[in-house]
């Protein structure tokens, strides 16, 4: 059986560009017909809201698969999984008690490989499972990056967030330590002005620090992007044309060809 690739969009720094990034690659793989779950991991919930979806309207969450040890794994994900308006791919809405998991997962021995384990029920269902996490370390982002099989760090291209970049790789190191295999990563230069000398060099002096491990897509300073998450929307639902929409596509192409 085809296991789906397992892609978490992971940087502890905020506002760099994760959850753009998970839904609008997530729905350019979608649209040319890769079967793609969506995970919302961040208990501000970004993801779902971007998509519309309230945690008022829905009954079941990501908490479930966290949290429920009564019920059978596949019964969990029926229930879990929904499918957004207008969207081609699966979704799995965010909480706002996942802060709470921080507590109670405390004492559980394997609180690190929940994640991991319940998507081994699933991804065979899916090319690409997409989990966008939240900005601070604890266990839903151990989760994360253990279950990944490429994390995408989108990096703003300015000097702080390259320096910020430090703290997510000293938490790879030390995963790294127990794990079978290494973290497999890929960082993404997002809110790139190729106007602005500051940007340049320091996309510059990532492609030489990262070598092979940054996509060449690049992803532009695009003001759609907001305008499009202002009305609950992914840019290439909202303004295909855009170059936003565009790179996005661009990175789905190379992701693609990465395997
Ligand atoms: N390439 C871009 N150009 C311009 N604006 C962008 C771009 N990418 C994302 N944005 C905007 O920047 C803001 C932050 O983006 P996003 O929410 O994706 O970041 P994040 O890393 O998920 O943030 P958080 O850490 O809070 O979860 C959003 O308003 C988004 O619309
Ligand atoms: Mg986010």
């Amino acid at each position: 059986m085809l296991e789906g690739k397992i892609l978490s969009v992971a940087n502890q720094k905020g506002g760099v560009g994760k959850t753009t990034t998970a839904l609008s690659l997530g729905a350019a793989l979608a649209k040319r017909g890769r079967r793609v779950l969506v995970l919302d991991l961040d208990p501000h919930a970004s993801a779902s809201v971007h998509l519309k979806v309230y945690q008022e309207q829905v009954t079941h969450s990501i908490m479930d698969v966290f949290g429920d040890r009564e019920t059978e794994p596949s019964e969990i994900w029926r229930k879990v999984r929904m499918t957004p308006h207008g969207q081609a791919f699966d979704f799995v809405p965010s909480h706002t008690h996942m802060t709470d998991l921080e507590t109670d997962l405390k004492m559980r021995q394997d609180k690190g490989m929940i994640l991991k384990h319940m998507l081994a029920e699933v991804r065979h269902e899916y090319d690409y499972v997409m989990i966008d996490c939240p900005p601070h370390m604890g266990v839903l982002l151990i989760n994360a990056l253990v279950a990944a099989d490429l994390v995408i760090i989108p990096i703003q291209t300015d000097f702080l967030a390259v320096h910020g970049l430090k703290l997510l790789f000293e938490t790879f190191r030390t995963l790294n330590r127990i794990l079978d295999q290494p973290i497999a990563y890929r960082v993404l230069a997002t809110m790139f002005d190729a106007r602005a000398g500051a940007c340049r060099r320091v996309l510059n002096l990532l492609r030489k620090k990262m070598e092979t491990k940054i996509f060449e897509t690049v992803i532009n300073m695009d003001t759609k992007f907001r305008e499009a998450s202002a009305q609950g929307a992914i840019i290439s639902d909202l303004y295909p044309n855009s170059r936003g929409a565009h790179q996005y596509n661009l990175l789905a192409n190379e992701l693609e060809s990465l395997w």
